[in-house]
């Protein structure tokens, strides 16, 4: 806080790099002046990446194992926080963070491996476990420090929840506890962060410069509780290569451009200067090889890659292999920390796109707690669906939640992608693979006031505005572009059309059927109807949010057919599967009889 006050910037984030995540919300976000200071998304990375590279994971008995754990590790390094978790199989977790990364490389020298077994192989890798000590027992001080318990892979409990919502006094205070208690927690991201730091491990000895980054919503601000782990294992050479190549062709053309001037002016000719920092000038180059053979090089790179998470890494299990996909994954469930992983090869575009992600949920504090609101409503609505297929998944529901914060009534909550385009500046210049420009305005400090938070409405007029906004979108004719944040004309005829961002001329809801998207138009007019109608009257089991966001049931059906809303049963009679057009409130009582 002083620092901010001295107005010394650079020397409170060099702070923030090197504290504790579990310390970080007292880094209070707010200037002296009370402006809100926003964290970019490259500053949490790095201080996650390097908060991973100095903390390891240690299998253990139970919690009773902490003292002993504790004691034995300090031996070796200081211990900056300890973490316990139980995964879904009930076994104990202990995630240990040291204050350095020197701290945890004289504990890796420390680890023995399984000595019976020569079939086996260890691998150095963060994940470890305690084994019991052979012999009489060392006695341990009580450490300095308390084991912080909580759950890292689980998911809420449910009925709990639902208890918790039925008690809020309003549906703004329902949307924010939605939000709180189900979002990813420190560990769940600590977690996430360990698991690629894992992956890493066992990459870093066979590719030069590589690097194993999450995205998606572990990373981007939307994710839950239980939210799948999205990798990218990059060359960090290739991502600078694109960015020098991007920033050489800038300055070659300034260049011309000055030539051309000159020579206008018949002044003598300045030589183009030396790319000094350019990995041109690395004169010692690592030899390597071209991967040769008919099928794609991308392809057979996956096929290793899978190979070695099946057969080096410890934790990771039922491994699918969808090699012919436009961008081949891996996918695996990690036992250790209950995480379905998906290991995709050279996308950082999916990266800058959750580095735009952060920044936009971050600019409003009410844009994630909205976000979960639509996106648990969709769940419960089965609009969306964790299996892959025909129907709208949560990454173009967020885009549309954005787009409506756009077009608040009374002023924007969020600026246009366009804007932040703009207003980049040199150092926000990224170019992904296949020269995909991603450059965009990192640090939201610098956009100013007046290009967001214009309108003040509460989350419950919000969540309102979004289900009448998109009751009344033109779906078959406009498509949705936070670039623009206005409908832009449709390309093509395609049911639902959401711009990709980072290229627009890609539509990431090109997978929707026209039937999803008649169901997505049905349902957002259903939960108008339904907020609404909620507001009005006594506090019933399912006021406010409550009849959104639960699993449809046959007690919610029975409830619909009570009220009388026979006109909302085409989306009913989905629920059902069924094939006929329209179905009578006959058969509905006939069925839910
Ligand atoms: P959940 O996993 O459902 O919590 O959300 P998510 O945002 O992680 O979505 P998902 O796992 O489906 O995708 C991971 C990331 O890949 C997204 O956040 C996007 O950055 C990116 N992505 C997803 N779908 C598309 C698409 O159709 N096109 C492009 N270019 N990127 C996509
Ligand atoms: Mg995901």
């Amino acid at each position: 806080q002083t620092l901010v006050n001295k107005g010394k910037i650079h020397l409170f984030r060099n702070l923030l790099k090197s504290t504790p995540s579990s310390c970080k919300c007292l880094l209070v976000r707010k200037h002296s002046d009370g402006a809100q200071r926003f964290v970019s998304f490259d500053e949490v990375v790095a201080q996650r990446r390097a908060e991973a590279r100095r903390s390891i994971v240690v299998q253990v008995n139970s919690e009773a194992s902490f003292n002993e754990l504790y004691g034995y590790c300090s031996k070796y390094a200081t211990i900056a926080g300890v973490h316990h978790y139980k995964n879904t199989g009930g076994e104990h977790f202990m995630l240990i963070e040291f204050s350095s990364e020197d701290n945890l490389k004289e504990i890796i020298k420390s680890c023995s491996t399984h000595q019976k077994d020569l079939d086996v192989m260890a691998l150095n890798s963060p994940f470890l476990w305690f084994r019991a000590a052979s012999g009489k027992k060392e006695v341990f001080k009580t450490p300095s420090m308390t084991l912080s318990s909580m759950d890292g892979c689980s998911m809420v409990d449910e009925d709990e929840l639902f208890q918790e919502l039925l008690k809020c006094d309003t549906v703004s205070d329902q949307i924010q506890l939605l939000y709180d208690r189900t979002k990813l927690n420190d560990l769940g991201i600590r977690l996430r962060y360990m698991v690629a730091r894992q992956v890493e491990c066992v990459f870093e000895s066979l590719y030069a410069n590589i690097a194993v980054r999450p995205f998606g919503s572990s990373v981007n601000g939307f994710g839950k509780m239980g939210c799948d782990l999205d990798l990218v294992l990059t060359n960090t050479l290739t991502e600078e290569m694109w960015n020098e190549l991007y920033h050489a062709n800038v300055r070659r053309a300034q260049v011309k451009q000055k030539m051309k001037s000159k020579s206008k002016h018949n002044h003598s000719v300045s030589r183009l200067g030396p790319l000094d920092e350019s990995s041109a000038h690395k004169r010692l180059v690592f030899q390597d090889k071209r991967c040769e053979g008919g099928r794609s090089p991308r392809q057979r790179h996956m096929e290793s890659v899978a190979e070695l998470l099946e057969l080096r890494v410890p934790g990771a299990a039922r491994l699918q292999r969808i090699l012919h996909a436009r961008v081949p994954i891996v996918k695996f469930a990690h036992d250790y920390t209950d995480l379905d992983c998906d290991l995709c090869y050279n996308n950082m575009s999916g990266v800058h796109m959750s580095s735009l992600l952060w920044s936009l949920g971050g600019l409003d504090a009410r844009v994630r707690p909205l976000t979960f609101a639509v996106r648990r409503w969709a769940q419960a609505a089965a609009l969306t669906n964790p299996h892959p297929g025909r129907w709208i998944t949560n990454f173009p529901l967020t885009l549309m939640v954005l787009f409506f914060l756009q077009n608040t009534p009374g002023g924007c909550v969020l600026p246009t992608v366009k804007t932040l385009v703009q207003r980049a500046g040199k150092e926000d210049v990224r170019i992904a693979e296949e020269n995909l420009n991603c450059t965009f305005l990192r640090d939201m400090n610098k956009l100013p006031p007046e290009c967001y938070s214009q309108n003040k409405a509460n989350l419950q007029t919000l969540l309102l505005q979004f289900f009448e906004f998109y009751s009344q979108f033109n779906f078959q004719d406009k498509a949705i572009s936070i670039n623009e944040g206005t409908a832009i004309r449709k390309p093509n005829s395609l049911p639902l059309y959401v711009v990709n961002p980072l290229e627009q001329a890609l539509n990431v809801s090109r997978n929707v059927s026209y039937e999803e998207c008649e169901r997505l138009k049905l349902e957002v007019r259903n939960a108008a109807w339904q907020l609404e109608a909620g507001l009005e009257g006594q506090k019933n089991d399912d006021w406010g949010v409550l009849g959104l966001v639960e699993r449809k049931t046959t007690r919610g059906l029975k409830k619909l057919l009570r009220v009388g809303n026979s006109h909302r049963l085409v989306s009913v009679k989905d629920l059902f599967n069924d094939t006929e057009e329209s179905v009578s409130k006959e058969t509905l009582k006939n069925k839910l009889e």
